[in-house]
C-alpha cells in the first residue's frame, strides 16, 4: 500500500493509541474534579478497544505509512496488562518508535515490564516540584516524591526520558525554573507545554497562557542556551540546549507557535473513534467496523478516505474570535490522550 497524504498533503506518520479514559490523577487542565467525580461513568470493558483490535489497526496504520507509535490515556498504565500490548505492537513491521506517555504514579511497579518489553521512551508528566501545589495540580494530593522516585528508577533501567510541564498562568509559574534546574542536572529533557483549550472543562482563556517566549527569557536569565536543529519532519517540541551541560529543554507551542503544517498525527480514542486532530468533535468509528466484520482492506479504505479528507488546522486558526464562536463540542483529552 502507498503511503497517504491529507488535503494539505501532509503524510501520516503518528498514531497515538488511547488505551484508557481512566485517570488515577484529576488534573484542573485535563479532567477537572468537578466533571470527573465519583459518580462520573467510565467507559465499560467491552467499548474499549481490545488489544487483539489495537494490533490489527496498528498494522495496518503502519501499512498505511505510521511509523511511530504512542500509547496514551486517560493514564495508560491503568489498563491491564500494557507490556503485553508493548511487546505485541514491538513486532509490527514498519514501526520504528513506541512511546508512552504517563504520569508515572504506577510507573513504579510496570517499569521493569515494559522495559522487559521493548519499550525505550517514556514522556512523563510532571507541572511542579512543590509538593502542595502538586497535589493541589493532580486534584488527588500526589506527592511529586512519588513521580521523582519512578523517573529515577526508569532512568536507572535504560528508558529515554522526557518530561512534560504543563505552564498556566497564575498557578505553577513560578516552578519554570525550580523544574528546568532539576530536569538539567539529571541531563533528562524538559518540555513547557502552553496550556491549551482542548475539551470542553478546563476554563482555558488567552490570558491564562504562558507563551514560549515568556518561558524561554525567564530560562535566559539564568542558563546560557542554543537553538536546536528540528530532528525530523513534523516534530512538536522547538529544542535548546544547555551551554554548559548540553542537557536539553523543549517547548510545545501549539497557542503562541502553532504547527500544524507539519501535523503527521492521527489520533484512535479508547473507544475505537479515529481522530484527525486533537480538537476535533467528531471521530471516525473504526470499532463499529471491526466489529461488523470489516476485512482489512475494508478497513484500509475507510482510514484512507478519513486522512485523504482531511483539512484540520485547529491550532493555525486559533483566535479570540474563532474559540468564542466554536460551537461544537470538543473532544475530552481523557479519551484521546493529548
Ligand atoms: P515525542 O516528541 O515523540 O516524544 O512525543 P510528543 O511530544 O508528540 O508526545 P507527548 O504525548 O509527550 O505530548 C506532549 C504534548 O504535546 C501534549 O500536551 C500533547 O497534547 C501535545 N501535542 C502532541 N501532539 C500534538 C498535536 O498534534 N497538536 C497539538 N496541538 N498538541 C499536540
Ligand atoms: N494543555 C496542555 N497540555 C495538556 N495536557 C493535558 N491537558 C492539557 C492542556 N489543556 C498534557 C499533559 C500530558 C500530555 C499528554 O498532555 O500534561 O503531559
Ligand atoms: Fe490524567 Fe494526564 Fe489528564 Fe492529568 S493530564 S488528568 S495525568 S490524563
Ligand atoms: Fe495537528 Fe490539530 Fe494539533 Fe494542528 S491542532 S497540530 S492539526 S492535532
Amino acid at each position: 500500500m502507498e503511503p497517504i497524504t491529507d488535503k494539505f498533503g501532509r503524510p501520516i506518520r503518528d498514531l497515538r493509541i488511547s488505551v484508557t479514559d481512566r485517570c488515577n490523577f484529576r488534573c484542573s487542565y485535563c479532567m477537572p474534579k468537578e466533571i470527573f467525580g465519583d459518580d462520573y461513568v467510565f467507559l465499560p470493558k467491552n467499548e474499549l478497544l481490545s488489544f487483539e483490535e489495537i494490533e490489527r489497526l496498528a498494522h495496518l496504520f503502519a501499512k498505511l505509512g505510521v511509523k511511530k507509535l504512542r500509547l496514551t490515556g486517560g493514564e495508560p498504565l491503568m489498563r491491564r496488562g500494557l507490556p503485553e500490548l508493548v511487546e505485541k505492537l514491538m513486532q509490527i513491521e514498519g514501526i520504528e518508535d513506541i512511546g508512552l506517555t504517563t504520569n508515572a504514579v504506577l510507573l513504579g511497579q510496570y517499569a521493569k515490564p515494559l522495559y522487559d518489553a521493548g519499550l525505550r521512551r517514556l514522556n512523563i508528566s510532571l507541572d511542579a516540584l512543590d509538593p502542595v501545589l502538586f497535589g493541589e495540580m493532580n486534584g488527588r494530593g500526589v506527592k511529586p516524591e512519588v513521580i521523582l522516585k519512578n523517573i529515577d528508577k526508569a532512568h536507572a533501567l535504560g528508558f529515554t526520558i522526557k518530561m512534560n510541564m504543563v505552564v498556566k498562568k497564575g498557578t505553577n509559574e513560578q516552578e519554570i525554573l525550580p523544574m528546568a534546574q532539576y530536569f538539567k542536572e539529571r541531563g533528562i529533557t524538559l518540555r513547557f507545554i502552553e496550556f491549551m483549550d482542548v475539551g470542553n472543562d478546563n476554563g482555558w482563556s488567552f490570558e491564562k497562557v504562558v507563551t514560549k517566549k515568556e518561558i524561554l527569557e525567564r530560562l535566559q536569565g539564568v542558563h546560557e542556551l542554543d537553538p536546536v536543529e528540528e530532528e525530523y519532519y513534523g516534530e512538536v517540541a522547538k529544542r535548546w540546549r544547555y551551554k554548559d551541560n548540553g542537557a536539553e529543554v523543549g517547548f510545545i507551542t501549539s497557542v503562541s507557535e502553532s504547527f500544524c503544517s507539519t501535523c503527521t498525527r492521527a489520533r484512535l480514542s479508547s473507544e475505537g473513534k479515529l481522530f484527525t486532530c486533537l480538537f476535533a468533535s467528531e471521530g471516525f468509528d473504526v470499532r463499529a467496523l471491526i466489529r461488523d466484520g470489516a476485512t482489512d482492506e475494508e478497513l484500509a479504505a475507510a482510514v484512507t478516505g478519513v486522512w485523504e479528507n482531511r483539512a484540520d488546522r485547529y491550532s493555525d486558526e486559533r483566535t479570540e474570535q474563532t474559540v468564542k464562536n466554536r460551537k461544537n463540542k470538543k473532544i475530552n483529552m481523557s479519551y484521546i490522550g493529548g
